[in-house]
C-alpha cells in the first residue's frame, strides 16, 4: 500500500522562516507560488530577465530576481521551468548556488531520474508533482481544496528532506486532497506513460479520429463536436466523480450496453500492446533520449505537430462554438 498524508498528518513548521524560490512562473510556478504565499510562505521568484513571465509575476506582487540570485536566498529552491530548460538553467546558475542545506525540488522526476541534472550529495533532492495542470491548482485552492500530488525523496542530505517536500506539498494546499509517497522512478515513469497512453495523447486520438469517422459519414461537424469533443467532459467528471461504475449509472441503459460491449473493439488488445510499447520506451529512456535530441535540435518536429493540431477541422469547428456559446472569448 502507497502512504498516503493529510494536513493532519503534516508538520509544516520545518518550512518556519524559511525561503522558497519558485524559479519560474508559467503553469506550475505561477500557481505554486501564489499558493505557498497564501499559505503563509515567504516565496522569491526567480526568472531570465526580460522574459514574458517577469511582469506577469511583478503583477501579482512579486518581485522577481535572476535564477541565480533565488537559488542563492531561497532555502528550498523550485525548478518549475519546462523540463528541457532546466538542465542549462541548473548548470549555469542553480548548480552555483546549491551549498549544504539547500533543498533542490521538482515537479516532475525527468531530469534527475534520467540523469541530466546530478546535483551535489550534500544538498536534499525532493520533489512535489501536483496531479494537475498549474491554473486547475489555484482554482481549487482558491475555492478552499487542493489537487492530489505526489512526493518523492532522491537525496536527504539534512535527514529532513521528506518533512520539506511535504510541508511544500501542505502548502500548496495537496493536504486537503492527499499526498502520495512516492518515488522519482515511479513519478517519472507513471507520469509519462500516463500523459503519451491515456491523458493526453489517448484521449486527443479518440477525439479527433471519432471526430473525423463522423464527417467523413457526413454528419454536421457543430454535431460530431458536440458528440465526440464536448460532452466528454460532462463524462470525465461522472467517472472523476463516481468512478466508471458511477458513470455507466448514471447514463442510459442503451449507452452501459454500446459503451461496455462495443468499446473493447473498439480500444482493443492491439492499442493495449501499442500502450506497452509506449511504456516500455519510457522505462528504457529511449523516449526521453528522443525527445532531449528532438528539443536540442530546434525542436522542429514538435512545432510540425502542434500546428497540425491547431489547423485540425475540429479545432476551428471547435472554436466557433465556444464562441457561440461563451466558453471561449
Ligand atoms: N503544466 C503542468 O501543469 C504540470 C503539471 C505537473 C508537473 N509539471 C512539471 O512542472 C515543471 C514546469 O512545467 P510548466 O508546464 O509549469 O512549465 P511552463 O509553464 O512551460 O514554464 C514557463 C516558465 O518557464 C520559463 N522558461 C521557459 N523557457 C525557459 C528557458 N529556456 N530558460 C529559463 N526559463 C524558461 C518561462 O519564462 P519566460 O516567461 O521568461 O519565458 C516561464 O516562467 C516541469 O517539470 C513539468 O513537468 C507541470
Ligand atoms: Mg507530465
Amino acid at each position: 500500500m502507497v502512504k498516503v498524508y493529510h494536513d493532519k498528518d503534516i508538520d509544516e513548521s520545518v518550512l518556519k522562516g524559511k525561503t522558497v524560490a519558485v524559479l519560474g512562473y508559467g503553469s506550475q510556478g505561477r500557481a505554486q507560488a501564489l499558493n505557498l504565499r497564501d499559505s503563509g510562505t515567504k516565496v522569491l521568484v526567480g526568472l531570465r530577465p526580460g522574459g514574458k513571465s517577469w511582469k506577469r509575476a511583478q503583477e501579482d506582487g512579486f518581485k522577481p530576481v535572476s535564477h541565480l540570485e533565488a537559488a542563492q536566498r531561497g532555502d528550498v529552491v523550485l525548478m518549475l521551468m519546462p523540463d528541457m530548460a532546466q538542465p542549462s538553467v541548473y548548470k549555469e546558475e542553480v548548480s552555483l548556488a546549491m551549498k549544504p542545506g539547500k533543498a533542490l525540488q521538482f515537479a516532475h522526476g525527468f531530469n534527475i531520474h534520467f540523469g541530466e541534472i546530478k546535483p551535489p550529495k550534500d544538498v536534499d533532492v525532493i520533489m512535489v508533482a501536483p496531479k494537475s495542470p498549474g491554473p486547475e491548482m489555484r482554482r481549487q485552492y482558491e475555492a478552499g481544496f487542493g489537487v492530489p500530488a505526489l512526493v518523492a525523496v532522491h537525496q536527504d542530505a539534512s535527514g529532513h528532506a521528506l518533512e520539506k517536500a511535504l510541508a511544500v506539498a501542505k502548502a500548496l494546499g495537496s493536504g486537503r486532497a492527499g499526498v502520495i509517497e512516492t518515488t522519482y522512478k515511479d513519478e517519472t515513469e507513471s507520469d509519462l506513460f500516463g500523459e503519451q497512453a491515456v491523458l493526453c495523447g489517448g484521449v486527443d486520438q479518440l477525439i479527433r479520429r471519432g471526430f473525423k469517422v463522423l464527417t467523413e459519414a457526413g454528419y454536421p461537424p457543430e454535431l460530431a463536436y458536440f458528440e465526440v469533443c464536448n460532452e466528454l467532459k460532462l463524462i470525465v467528471d461522472l467517472i472523476y466523480k463516481s468512478g466508471l461504475g458511477g458513470m455507466y449509472r448514471a447514463v442510459s441503459d442503451t449507452a452501459k450496453w454500446g459503451g461496455m460491449s462495443v468499446g473493447p473493439m473498439i480500444v482493443d488488445d492491439h492499442v493495449e500492446d501499442n500502450m506497452r510499447r509506449a511504456l516500455k520506451a519510457v522505462r528504457d529512456g529511449s523516449f526521453a533520449k528522443a525527445w532531449i535530441a528532438e528539443s536540442k535540435a530546434g525542436a522542429k518536429r514538435f512545432e510540425k505537430l502542434f500546428a497540425e493540431c491547431d489547423a485540425l477541422e475540429i479545432e476551428k469547428v471547435g472554436r466557433q462554438v465556444r464562441r457561440m456559446s461563451g466558453l471561449e472569448k
